[in-house]
């Protein structure tokens, strides 16, 4: 699939089949996650892949738009280590570029895959730090459910000139 092609085409999939996703393909979608540019090359990130079936259960209850995990046989949490930040407040727009890296790497790869958001909502924040055990310089960013897709979203055209402006408002 040619960039544009994964661009224009890539959906929130949130109904996945039971096969498992090879440990080969989490490996290259990280690697795609790490190629995101970050604020002075700080890549303040960390990865924690959870197949961990118990673990994957336990999250829709505390994170309400996230029943999808029950189905999922993966997922990847990303997290920002805000001791690697060099410039205050970057962390999280650094993670955003990595969770899309994930999305369209998973989309390329033929998988399905859906941004939940963590960060900046405090109660999950909390409740994953906890859950996971995560030292208190890491913050949980994204949560991102990967699997063989179980149902087709068509592309859809979202672009609308009134949003962009020549030179000036
Ligand atoms: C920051 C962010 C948080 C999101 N959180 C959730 C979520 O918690 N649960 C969910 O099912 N989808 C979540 N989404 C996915 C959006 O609902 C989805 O991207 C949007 O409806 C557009 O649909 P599309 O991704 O299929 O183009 C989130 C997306 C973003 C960017």
């Amino acid at each position: 699939m040619d960039a544009m092609t994964t661009l224009y085409s890539r959906r929130s999939i949130r109904l996945y089949n039971a096969k498992s996703v090879p440990g080969n393909v989490v490996q290259d979608i990280l690697r795609a996650a790490m190629c995101a540019p970050s604020a002075g090359n700080e890549r303040p990130w960390h990865f924690i892949v959870l197949t961990d079936r118990a673990l994957l259960d336990e999250i829709p209850k505390i994170h309400p738009f996230a029943a999808m995990l029950k189905q999922a046989q993966t997922a990847i949490l990303v997290c920002g280590d805000v001791a690697l930040e060099k410039y205050k407040g970057y962390w999280a727009l650094d993670c955003a570029a990595a969770s899309q890296n994930i999305l369209l790497a998973a989309h390329a790869k033929g998988l399905g895959a859906v941004w939940c958001g963590v960060y900046p909502t405090e109660d999950r924040v909390m409740n994953l730090k906890k859950l996971l055990n995560l030292p208190e310089h890491i913050v949980p960013f994204s949560l991102i459910p990967l699997g063989f897709p179980a149902e087709v979203k068509e592309p859809v055209e979202r672009f609308d000139g009134s949003r962009v402006h020549d030179n000036r408002w």
